[in-house]
């Protein structure tokens, strides 16, 4: 599909009051979107596990207003009226509005919370701008009775529209492997929105586990705005966007054999990669924490002596996420609590797995 698949045919009804509920799960990539350009098309290719129990609630009430000339919302976090949040969700609207062409005839209550801590350093916009952007499709499908909209259809209009928020959070639609950028090696990839992983996975990559160790909970030092923008003229650039589509080929082939050591090797360069590129960028960061460090050394160390299939990736911040396969996670969970969990601030880790995106709630 192209941008223009998604500009609605004229709506069958224009004007009513409605309210939907959409809860939306983040998610976590083991090939990352780094660097993007204009219009959130990404620079590379990415994959991601889409996340079970971290996630977004939202919901979103709407009535007709008098006139069409600004938008008009609300935001609130937990009840908390949110203006902070409002420039983000204005941009958001900005970039969606060619194909959500009702935005500017009502006024809009977004409520929203998250399952995890606000503070809790894990990126919300995933999750966030993905429940948003359902929340809006499910408007749009109010407003259009007449039109056929199939569920294909919606999940990836909803996908597209999520991208315009947040890039990542065209991956949180569904589950439970999404790709997202135009790549050779996997098929119906594009930059446009998230496709599910077309291939078979090995058995090994199912209920995969992923705890969330928090090392940081601080306001990020950079947004991934400012960072995607530092590979623009990065010296590494043009090396880093070429591995990711290598390493997308490569991951086809781990996916399907099960090959949970070669799996590990990709996701940590991965993870290390996105850090080295941020700590060669200029003006350049280190976004690693002392104890991030401390537990991926503790990590290594522990699969050396046991052998087990435990690895790490991490996003732009100190938080580490530890993922293992679902038949190791007693000894692998013990080993986490006993040595790893010492490093979190106030000893705070949220225990995850794979998830199947998306679901509309009712009230
Ligand atoms: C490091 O999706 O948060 O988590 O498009 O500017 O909103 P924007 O960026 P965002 O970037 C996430 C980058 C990452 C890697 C990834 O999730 O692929």
């Amino acid at each position: 599909m192209t941008e223009h698949d998604f500009i609605p045919k004229p709506y069958t009804i224009t004007k009513q009051t409605g309210k939907v509920s959409w809860e939306s799960p983040s998610n976590i990539a083991l090939v990352k979107y780094w660097g993007k350009k204009k219009d959130q098309i990404p620079e590379n290719p990415s994959i991601s596990f889409t996340l079970n129990n971290c996630k977004t609630i939202t919901t979103l009430s709407y009535t007709p207003k008098e006139n069409n000339t600004d938008y008009s919302f609300e935001v609130f976090l937990d009840g908390d009226k949110k203006d902070d949040f409002k420039p983000k969700i204005e941009t958001f609207f900005e970039r969606i509005e060619a194909y959500l062409p009702f935005l500017r005839q009502f006024h809009f209550k977004i409520e929203t919370h998250n399952t995890f801590p606000h503070s809790s350093g894990i990126a919300s916009s995933a999750s966030g701008m993905s429940a948003l952007a359902l929340c809006l499709m499910s408007v749009e499908k109010d407003l259009s009775t007449a039109l056929d909209v199939t569920k294909e259809y919606f999940n990836t209009k909803a996908s597209f529209l999520a991208r315009l928020g947040s890039g990542s959070a065209c991956r949180s639609i569904e589950g439970d492997l999404i790709v997202w950028g135009n790549t050779e090696s996997i098929v119906g990839s594009t930059d446009l929105y998230g496709v599910k992983y077309p291939y078979a996975v090995h058995d090994n990559f199912k209920q995969y586990q992923d705890t969330i160790l928090l090392v940081d909970k601080g306001e990020k030092q950079v947004s991934s705005t400012v960072g995607h923008n530092l590979m623009h003229g990065h010296p590494f650039a043009q090396n880093r966007f070429n591995q990711a589509h290598e390493n997308m080929a490569k991951i086809k082939s781990i996916l399907a054999s099960g090959n949970l050591k070669a799996f590990i090797a990709l996701m940590e360069s991965e993870a290390l990669t996105l850090h080295a590129m941020m700590m060669t960028s200029m003006p350049y960061f280190i976004l690693m924490k002392p104890n991030t460090l401390e537990i991926i050394n503790k990590i290594w160390a522990y699969r050396k002596k046991s052998g087990l299939h435990i690895g790490f990736t991490l996003d732009a911040g100190a938080n580490v996420h530890v993922l293992y396969p679902k038949n190791e996670s007693g000894e692998i969970l013990e080993f986490i609590q006993h040595e790893l969990v010492a490093y979190c601030k106030n000893g705070e880790y949220i225990c995850d797995e794979i998830g199947f995106g998306a679901n509309q709630l009712d009230f």
